[in-house]
């Protein structure tokens, strides 16, 4: 067939390659079969052939922007009923290209300052709870790290508070936005698929109407409230003001709504995975444990009435490198849709058509041993000191995908992320009181599954 001669598991008559694909597993199935047949090849799945890419040398051509782009196509393309932005638009789209220019300065380093207050008042809460814990309770590690990452963008992003650490489930937005994800992934685009989810999909309209609406609220409160960047610097008063220099025109109220979904769509879960991770090396690691403790110990101190400056923050970068290294080796968003702009050959030898579908594995690439040496199934922060980072090729590490395609938010997930890990460990020893076994959860995006740890206040005087 014309994709000779990339590579392909056997497949069963009629179903292809459906069922080599678990629907609750697909990316751990899919690194599965990389592990067996290497580098590329290809699945026939339903409607269309995907063609899965983890090689180095192959992933360096998918990121030449000139040849290949994002797709949108499946799951993103019918979150768009959500919302329709940055995240799930296509790059010629101006849904794409006008939000994209107005925010990316928002996003920057130096940005991060003007969050960085609202940054800890949500992680001062997760930390207060902790803090209040009895004995003979413990954290659920996952639980809590969407409620710090929900919290977060809801502050920075438009000034709402989710009040997470304040309810036993979550806010009703939150309910909602959960389960039009589910139901965007449970559909693969097969006959009958309407008819089959039809309870699920009537619920989808009730839930994106109640999303809308409130997002719209606070759109109008902000506007009849008068708040301006200098009063209020989220993200919001950034989008209310902005002039896309291309065009010379502001984003519509649809296109800001819009955007605060998908904020909260593209941003939580990625950060609270990457957090909980985070904290399963370390419990599984305890050199590196002790060195990241020593490091917030020597650059925090031991007075937890402090609070951390911006500053001390980006000290941190033991625990940076900690983060880093549990998104090489689990990256939270694991795979990415692409597709060539023209017909092209990769390898010197693959035809990529241009309505092919091609996934770029990160999690696969990630443990190419030729990068990263034969410990690369080994978590190891060295893997991220200075030096081994100027010496590793640039498109060795792609956990927040590519180019001008590549994640807006990934400074303020870091910067986030190294700022509640380094409030924590100032604070707590954790413990693995259940010897967790690693399972991991699919959902789009990978989390542990499960986890549950205890936190110990610390002896100050240790
Ligand atoms: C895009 C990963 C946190 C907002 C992406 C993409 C990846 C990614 C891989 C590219 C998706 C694709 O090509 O289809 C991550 C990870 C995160 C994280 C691993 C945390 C560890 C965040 C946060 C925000 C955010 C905190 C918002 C505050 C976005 C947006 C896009 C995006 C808006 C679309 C950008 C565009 O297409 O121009 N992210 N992300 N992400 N992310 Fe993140």
């Amino acid at each position: 067939n014309s994709l000779h001669p990339i590579p392909h598991p056997a497949k069963k008559p009629f179903v292809g390659n459906l069922l080599s694909i678990g629907s609750d597993s697909p990316v751990l199935d899919m690194w599965k079969i990389a592990q067996d047949l290497g580098g590329i090849y290809w699945l026939d799945m339903p409607g269309m052939p995907v063609i899965v890419v983890s090689s180095p040398a192959l992933v360096d051509e998918l990121c030449e922007e000139e040849r290949f782009d994002k797709s949108t196509r499946g799951a993103l393309r019918r979150l768009r009923a959500a919302s329709h932005g940055l995240f799930t638009s296509d790059t010629h789209e101006e849904t794409w290209s006008k939000p994209h220019n107005i925010l990316l300065a928002n996003f920057s380093q130096r940005a991060m300052q003007a969050y960085h207050p609202m940054m800890l008042d949500i992680a001062g809460q997760l930390v207060t709870k902790w803090e209040r814990l009895n004995f003979d309770e413990e954290v659920d590690v996952v639980r809590d790290m969407t409620a710090l990452t929900l919290d977060t963008i809801g502050l920075c992003g438009f000034g709402y508070r989710f009040n997470s650490f304040y309810r036993e489930g979550f806010h009703p937005f939150v309910d909602a936005m959960v389960r039009t994800l589910e139901t965007v992934q449970n559909r693969r685009g097969l006959p009958l698929e309407e008819l089959m989810l039809k309870k699920e999909l009537a619920q989808q309209r009730k839930d994106i109407r109640y999303m809308h609406k409130m997002v719209e609220d606070i759109i109008e409160e902000r506007r009849a409230s008068g708040a301006d960047i200098a009063t209020k610097p989220d993200l919001l008063s950034y989008m209310i003001a902005g002039v896309d220099k291309k065009s010379g025109e502001k984003l519509t109220d649809k296109m800001i709504r819009d955007e605060c979904i998908e904020f909260l769509i593209a941003g939580h879960e990625t950060t609270s995975g990457l957090l909980s991770f985070a904290i399963y090396f370390l419990l599984n690691n305890p050199d590196a444990m002790a060195k990241a403790q020593a490091e917030v110990d020597n650059v925090f101190g031991p007075d937890t009435t402090q609070k951390p400056t911006y500053a001390q923050v980006n000290r941190l970068q033991y625990v940076m490198q900690v983060l880093k290294e549990s998104l090489r080796l689990y990256p939270t968003a694991p795979a990415i849709s692409m597709r060539a702009k023209e017909e092209t050959k990769i390898g010197g030898q693959y035809t990529i058509k241009k309505n092919n579908m091609v996934i770029m594995h990160a999690l696969a690439l990630h443990r190419d041993k030729g990068i990263w040496g034969e410990d690369a199934d080994q978590f190891n922060p060295d893997h991220f000191s200075r030096e081994a980072e100027r010496e590793r090729p640039v498109n060795a590490f792609k956990p927040f995908g590519n180019g001008q395609r590549a994640c807006i938010g990934r400074q303020f997930a870091l910067q986030e992320a190294v700022l509640t890990l380094g409030m924590i460990l100032q604070r707590f020893n954790l413990v693995d009181h259940t010897g967790y076994k690693l399972k991991i959860k699919e959902a789009l995006t990978i989390k542990p599954e499960n986890f549950r740890i205890k936190a110990l206040l610390r002896d100050p005087a240790t």
